[in-house]
Formats: structure tokens, C-alpha cells, sequence
């Protein structure tokens, strides 16, 4: 067991660069109160300012840097004004999520009280979803092409890709999680009545799959009604596996039926830990409230705490540290400060040093 972290921070562009000083204010504080020890490098390429500069995104040898890395704490990237943004993105967050790997993409989605879901009616405990989306193959593939551009006979395609190995792994993961759930219940997300080859096989791999969990129990849902009832009946919801391109729709509506996009937290996961796993808020970079100091750091914060429970495996000092930081966002939640995204006034910092003084005063 490893007893000592090196974690890598890229804030990146825009509010990227707001957020993660006060997720790392509430890391440091976590780790110091439950004793991890950790190495922070911060670099900052990953960027459009970096770009402006050199002329790409990251500095060649960008994957020596990061390899010896345990995680990765991203901000956010982009700065359409500077470079496209298929630029910015393929040339960082992109690269890290297929060259190390990280074929799970996990968000979760949880109701707060303090916190008004755009959902009549929904409280606190009413939501409370982890989403696993598929982050390396299927529908985002780079296999197509087009022919006779420009002609009436113009054709296009672009291949969907699902392999036996990485369909596998991704519902073996959603099965494992549900394991320490309360519930114990995966929603598998398919459309094998319209897709005809590839959900088919899709859900045969989950139905072998779910066959090694007994104590888990498992439905299939057409993703079209799926998305329909995240919004009339998400508390029927556990664990939600899907592919790459139906969870990604799945994990912008989770946390929107939640309330804020600036509550929500992500990590792109390598759990073989073969490479480094990235942890960063859902939303990316503001343009438009940059520069304000506004932003509500809590996605970012509750990022922070994801990577910290994942460092110590879900166990010990990262699992308390995680639960502990859960706890102090959920009481400012409540009492304030909140930032204008949630009705109130204060800063983003006043919100990070809310949230760390929290943690250590309920030490
Ligand atoms: P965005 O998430 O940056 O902003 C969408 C809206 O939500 C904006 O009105 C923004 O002010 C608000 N918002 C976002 N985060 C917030 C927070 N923490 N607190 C309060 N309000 C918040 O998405 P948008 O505008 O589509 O993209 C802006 C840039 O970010 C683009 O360059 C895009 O490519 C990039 N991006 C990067 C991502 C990443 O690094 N993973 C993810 C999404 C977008
Ligand atoms: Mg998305």
C-alpha cells in the first residue's frame, strides 16, 4: 500500500483556473486531517495560453511528465476566442482519456437540500445516481471517411466500435460499484430494438456479465424511455452503465436534473492503475463569468474528493477523507455561503474556505 501521492494539477483556461486553487485548498486540508501524504506538481500547459505561446497544447514529452503520476486534478480547457475548441480538446483532455486509458467515465448525480432541482418537487435523497459511461470505443470511433465530396453521389460514414474486451470491462466495473451501493441495482442503457448488431450483442455482454453477480440486480432500459424517466422517476436510479455517446448524453441530464452544472463532479478512470486517472468538474471553462471570481468551486471540490478516495482504493484514510468532504459541501450547502449560480452572493473563494473550515471543524 502506497503511503505517499504524486498528483498532477492542470488547472488549464478560464475558470479552470478559479476552481482548482480551492479544490486543492479543501485537498490539502483533508489530507492533513486524516494523514495523506501528497506531492503536488503543478504544470501549465493543458492550456490555451499555453498554446498562444508555443504553438500546441501540451509540451512534447507531456506523457513522461504525467506517467509517473498517481492522478491527475484537472480544471477545464478551452478558450474558443483563442483556439477552436476541437483543437484544445483533442490536443489534451482527449489524449489523456485514450492514451492512458481511462475507459470509465463516472459521474455522479445526487439531489442536496439547500440545492432547488429543476425537477418539481425533488429534495435531498430523491437523486442519488452513479453514471458509468463507456469512455474509449463505441460510437466515438475514428474509423469513416467521406467519398465523392462535393458531388451528388457524397457519402459519409463513421463506425461505431464495440469490443468484447472493452464492453466487458465497463459493465464488470458498473457491477463491482453497485456491490457497494445500498440499492445493489445497475440500469444497463441499450437500444437494441433499433441498432440491431451491436445493442444486441451489447446487452448479451451485460446479461454474462451480471450472470458472476447474483446479489446485484439489473435491468435493461431502451435509452430513448430512459432519458424520459431520469426526469419523471430518477429515484429508481443506481448505478446506470451505457455506452460512450448514450452516456454522455446520460451524464450532462443526471446532474442537470440536480440543479447547478457547477456542482458536478467527474473522474475518467483507469482502475488498473496502469496509468494515471483524471479527476475534473463536469462543466469546462466560462468564458463568461471568468475573470469574476464567481464560479461555485464545489464541482471541483467534490472532484477533489472522488480522487482522493480513489488514491487509497476506496478504503482507509482517501474513503473517510472523501466522506468528509461530502459532508462539509452538503452543510454549506445549506447554511452558505452560495455562489450566484445557487442565488447567492459570495465568491468562489468565500465558498473554498467555507467548505475547508467545515472539514476541519468537524475534526
Ligand atoms: P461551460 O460548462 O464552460 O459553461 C456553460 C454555462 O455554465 C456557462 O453559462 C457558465 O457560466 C456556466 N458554468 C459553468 N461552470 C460553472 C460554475 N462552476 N459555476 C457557475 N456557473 C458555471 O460550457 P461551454 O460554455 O459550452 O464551454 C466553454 C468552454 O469550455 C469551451 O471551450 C468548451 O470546449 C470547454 N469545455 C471544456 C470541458 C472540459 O474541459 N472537460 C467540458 C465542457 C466544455
Ligand atoms: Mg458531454
Amino acid at each position: 500500500m502506497k503511503t505517499h501521492y504524486k498528483i498532477a494539477v492542470l488547472p488549464g483556461d478560464g475558470i479552470g483556473k478559479e476552481v482548482i486553487p480551492e479544490g486543492l485548498r479543501v485537498v490539502k486540508a483533508a489530507a492533513q486531517r486524516f494523514g495523506i501524504a501528497l506531492e503536488l506538481v503543478e504544470f501549465d500547459w493543458a492550456s490555451c495560453d499555453y498554446y498562444a505561446q508555443t504553438g500546441s497544447m501540451m509540451p512534447d514529452n507531456w506523457k513522461e511528465l504525467l506517467l509517473p503520476m498517481d492522478a491527475i486534478y484537472f480544471g477545464a480547457v478551452g478558450w474558443p476566442a483563442i483556439v477552436a475548441d476541437h483543437i484544445s480538446l483533442w490536443g489534451s483532455l482527449l489524449k489523456f482519456r485514450r492514451e492512458f486509458d481511462q475507459y470509465i467515465n463516472l459521474r455522479p448525480a445526487q439531489t442536496f437540500a439547500g440545492v432547488r432541482s429543476p425537477l418539481a418537487g425533488r429534495t435531498a435523497g430523491d437523486i442519488d445516481m452513479l453514471i458509468v459511461r463507456e469512455n474509449t470505443e463505441g460510437e466515438y470511433s475514428s474509423v469513416g471517411g467521406i467519398m465523392y465530396e462535393g458531388t451528388e453521389n457524397e457519402v459519409v460514414m463513421q463506425q461505431s466500435i464495440f469490443s468484447r474486451r472493452g464492453t466487458e470491462r465497463v459493465m464488470k466495473f458498473a457491477f463491482e460499484l453497485a456491490k457497494t451501493r445500498a440499492r445493489k441495482h445497475v440500469t444497463v442503457a441499450t437500444k437494441s430494438n433499433g441498432i440491431s448488431i451491436s445493442m444486441p450483442w451489447w446487452d448479451a455482454r451485460a446479461s454474462e456479465v451480471a450472470s458472476a453477480y447474483p446479489d446485484i440486480s439489473w435491468d435493461k432500459q431502451h435509452i430513448d424511455i430512459l432519458c424520459a424517466r431520469f426526469v419523471l422517476s430518477p429515484e429508481r436510479f443506481d448505478v446506470v452503465v451505457a455506452s460512450n455517446l448514450f452516456g454522455d448524453i446520460l451524464s450532462d441530464l443526471g446532474p442537470a436534473c440536480t440543479g447547478t452544472i457547477g456542482l458536478a463532479p467527474s473522474a475518467n478512470l483507469n482502475p488498473e492503475r496502469r496509468f494515471p486517472s483524471l479527476f475534473e468538474p463536469v462543466h469546462g471553462s466560462a468564458p463568461d463569468i471568468y475573470g469574476k471570481n464567481i464560479a461555485n468551486p464545489v464541482a471541483a471540490i467534490w472532484s477533489g474528493a472522488m480522487m482522493l478516495d480513489f488514491l487509497t482504493n476506496s478504503k482507509g484514510a482517501g474513503h473517510e477523507a472523501h466522506d468528509a468532504i461530502l459532508a462539509a459541501i452538503k452543510a454549506v450547502l445549506i447554511s452558505g455561503p452560495h455562489t450566484p449560480d445557487l442565488g447567492g452572493k459570495a465568491s468562489t473563494t468565500d465558498v473554498g474556505k467555507a467548505i475547508a473550515e467545515r472539514l476541519l471543524a468537524s475534526n
